[in-house]
């Protein structure tokens, strides 16, 4: 919860400033105080109206605007917010912002600020992946500015790539992570968290593999939520297309028999949450080169062999850690798959998740958290959404 924090929002020209006003909705039903900052770009999408009146406070536009400055200025509102987030940010602001100009409002207040930053990219992808805009991103790294997305999908062109805005609720839970780093409290201060993300690649040959559609979305929001609430986590992660989250450890591994191999060397933990959809089979034999069709000849049959189950042996393992989560992915026979693998798996939790419609690389997802005490169902709700109540769930069994 961002409860008592005041966050000073800054909206640049993008098509997707009109998600700005989701996210500062976001922003507020969790407590936070948002004071809006429109640039000249940003207003040309959406208006100063909108913003003030979703963000219940005045917008500032006007860097020589007299009465702001007598009402207090914006080199001291920089360093009175508890952190400055930029969504979205355009090439141009990182541009502006890499320079350190300071013709604007928005550039004034980011060179003034002592505070945390945060930005959301959200461009075209040939502009994202252009060496201006990878020299200028690199140099903010550099300087301890955080990035949250962009992701990759559909934009406004008819162009697919990096370049979308990160949803507002994986914009929301970038800002508590980075909030709760700086505060080195919170109810998991002190805790080691494990959590498997993504799918695995299980090599044919040395170009082909046997993956599943897993985007990692959910597990690698799970790592954020605990990050945010004070933990130390190790996420191994699968091969995925998005950015890794602010405050983890990340692990990169390709197969099952890898990920194993990581995720033992990470314990001890207090916790575990398996979020990976491990490839339950691997080819038996990976050929050393790439296997050729035979003119004439029907293709050879790939023999598989079976992949050690890694929650399984964690649930069983001598460092086991004190909880241990699982999920189910299902199509049919949901909570009835779900009980049975808490006591064939030897897990303490089984988040349950129907994966027949547009769950696996979706946004959203509609989970049942099943324990020996029963089984409670959640509503419909984004991926961050999900992962911020399990998060919480960890720290209160943890506590
Ligand atoms: O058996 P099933 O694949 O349905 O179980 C899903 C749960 O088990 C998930 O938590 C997944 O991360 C975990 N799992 C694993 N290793 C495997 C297969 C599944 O950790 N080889």
């Amino acid at each position: 919860m961002l409860t008592g924090r005041h966050l000073l929002l800054i909206v640049s020209g993008s098509i997707a400033a009109y998600k700005a006003l989701e996210l500062a909705r976001l922003l507020r039903r969790d407590g936070a105080r948002v004071t809006p900052v429109l640039t000249a770009g940003g207003a040309q999408f959406v208006t100063p109206h909108a913003l003030q009146a979703i963000c219940g406070e005045a917008v500032m536009i006007d860097l020589w605007s007299l009465e702001q400055e007598a009402t207090g200025g914006h080199i001291r509102l920089a360093r009175a917010v508890d952190a400055v987030v930029v969504a979205p940010a355009s090439a141009d602001v990182l541009a502006r912002m890499a320079a350190g100009l300071a013709a604007d409002l928005a550039g004034a207040v980011l060179l003034a600020t002592t505070r945390p930053v945060l930005v959301a990219p959200a461009m075209n992808p040939t502009m994202w992946a252009h060496p201006a805009t990878r020299a200028n991103v690199a140099l903010l790294r550099a300087r301890g500015i955080g990035f949250v997305g962009p992701e990759s999908g559909e934009m406004a062109e008819p162009e697919t790539g990096l370049g979308r805005l990160a949803e507002p609720p994986a914009i929301l839970a970038a800002i508590r992570a980075l909030l709760a780093a700086g505060r080195l409290a919170g109810p998991l201060a002190g805790r080691h968290v494990l959590v498997t993300s993504g799918p695995t690649h299980e090599p044919l040959d040395p170009v082909r593999y046997i993956a599943n559609r897993s985007s990692g979305r959910q597990g690698h929001a799970i790592a954020a939520a605990l990050a945010a609430l004070g933990a130390r986590v190790t996420l191994v992660s699968g091969p995925v297309a998005i950015p890794d989250p602010p405050g983890v450890t990340v692990v990169r591994v390709e197969t099952a028999t890898e990920m194993l191999a990581a995720t033992e060397a990470a314990l001890p933990a207090d916790a575990a949450v398996c979020a990976a959809a491990v490839a339950d089979f691997r080819p038996a034999q990976a050929a050393a080169g790439k296997i050729k069709k035979v003119p004439g000849q029907p293709p050879a049959p790939i023999a598989l062999a079976l992949n050690p189950d890694i929650l399984a042996l964690l649930s069983h393992h001598a460092q086991r850690p004190r909880l241990v989560v699982g999920f189910a992915a299902e199509t049919s026979d949901l909570l009835e798959n779900a009980r049975h693998k808490l006591a064939r798996k030897g897990c303490d939790w089984i988040v349950a998740n129907d994966v027949s419609g547009d769950v696996m690389g979706g946004s959203d997802n509609t989970v049942h958290l099943v324990t020996a005490a029963g089984v409670e169902d959640w509503p419909r709700l984004p991926k961050p959404e999900v992962a911020a109540r399990l998060a919480a769930r960890i720290a209160e069994a943890l506590a």
